[in-house]
């Protein structure tokens, strides 16, 4: 039976799509070297699906370790790679350790898939490589460019990936760019576990409706915006991770680059009063200033991916949020509280 190699697949989308392709009765290994994951996550994947998950601690910029589990796993027939570091703000203050690991596991990545004839690889790249656009929806075709190093690694690895098919015709490589990926499992046992304190809104939220941070800055109130606020198209990560098994599933020869995203924008104000409805609880909030770099409005146009992937997103924002405080709530202190 073939089995699907998740690098990166104790993390956050990792976790939630090695339960999705087991689900679907795919067999999932992984390697990931735990630098912003918990083997934690992924014993949970398994109590959630009654199913043993073959977990190698490694390195995937490392060949000898990536090589050897390609050795002991014939059966792997296509790579999810999701190992990267992940942080735009970390990515412009140490650059050269983005590229270093974010280039270097890339290049691992198709060298072993070279060496052992695997021809099917799914890469998680990310809205951020349409840059400064301004265009909405944005599409597939819409203009690329980046404005972080973070942002870069995934533009210069589509392009790794477009050579790769060019010279390998039996490559069939899936760029799929996520949108803004929030939420957990409906279960409340696996979801994203932030080091610190969180960069990114949801998980602020739901830290802030806990009680472990005391109030949320809204960065912004002055964009052209419906209420002034950036606005974003979130995605659960429960659909973000059915995308993945659909683009497995219905992958074909050369490159092809799919949106992952609702199509549907959301503000800042508007995620603060659905978590507040879903939740139930206050979340106190004060306008600050613009966070540099971000854009004004930014959602996809999924078309793509519901034709040709046969893949929509099933859950709407009041879900997103449901999901994120459910999981928050029970692992106030994320996966660390598995070990108290
Ligand atoms: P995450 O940090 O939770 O998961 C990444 C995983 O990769 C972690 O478990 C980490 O330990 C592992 N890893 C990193 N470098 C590694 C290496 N060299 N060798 C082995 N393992 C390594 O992040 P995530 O949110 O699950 O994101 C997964 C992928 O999706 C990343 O490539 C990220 O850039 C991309 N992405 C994420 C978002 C988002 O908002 N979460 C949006 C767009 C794209
Ligand atoms: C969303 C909105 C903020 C925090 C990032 C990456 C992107 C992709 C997804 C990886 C914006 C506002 C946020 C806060 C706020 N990741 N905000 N207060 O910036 O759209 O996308 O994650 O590929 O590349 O850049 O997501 O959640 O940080 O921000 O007001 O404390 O919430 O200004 O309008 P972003 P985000």
């Amino acid at each position: 039976m073939a089995s699907v190699l998740l690098t990166g697949g104790a993390g956050y989308i990792g976790s939630h799509t090695a339960l999705a392709f087991l689900e679907q009765g795919i067999d999932v290994v992984v390697a990931d070297n735990f630098c912003n994951s918990q083997p934690e996550a992924i014993r949970r994947v398994e109590r959630l699906a009654q199913k043993e998950i073959k977990v190698y601690e490694a390195d995937v910029c490392d060949r000898a370790a990536m090589r050897r589990i390609f050795e002991e796993n014939p059966t792997i027939d296509a790579v999810v790679h999701f190992a990267g570091l992940k942080a735009v703000g970390e990515s412009v203050k140490i650059p050269l350790e983005y590229y270093r690991n974010n280039i270097d596991s890339a290049l691992v990545v198709c060298e072993m898939t070279e060496a052992f004839g695997v021809h099917k690889i799914v890469f998680s790249s990310s809205a951020t490589v349409y840059g400064a656009s301004t265009e909405v929806p944005l599409t597939e075709d819409s203009t690329t460019g980046c404005t972080s190093p973070y942002g870069w690694t995934k533009y210069m690895i589509e392009q790794i990936l477009r050579d790769y098919a060019n010279a390998n015709k039996q490559l069939e490589a899936t760029l799929l760019r996520y949108f803004n990926p929030v939420g957990a499992h409906p279960s409340g046992m696996i979801g994203e576990d932030p080091k610190g304190i969180p960069n990114n809104l949801m998980p602020y939220v739901c830290q802030v409706a806990v009680g472990r941070l005391a109030k949320l800055n809204v960065y912004g109130n002055d964009y052209p915006t419906s209420d002034g606020t950036g606005v974003r198209d979130y995605i659960h990560v429960v659909d973000l991770a059915q995308g993945h098994v659909a683009a497995y599933l219905k992958s074909k020869v050369g490159v092809n680059v799919y949106n992952l995203g609702t199509g549907r924008g959301s503000s800042v104000l508007e995620v603060i009063h659905a978590f507040e409805e879903a939740a139930g609880v206050k979340i106190p909030y004060e306008i600050t200033a613009r966070r540099p770099g971000d854009v004004a409005i930014c959602y996809a146009d999924p078309k793509r991916a519901n034709e040709e992937l046969g893949w929509r997103a099933q859950y709407d924002l009041r879900d997103m949020c449901r999901d994120g405080y459910n999981w928050q709530r029970k692992n106030p202190n994320g996966y660390l509280d598995a070990q108290n």
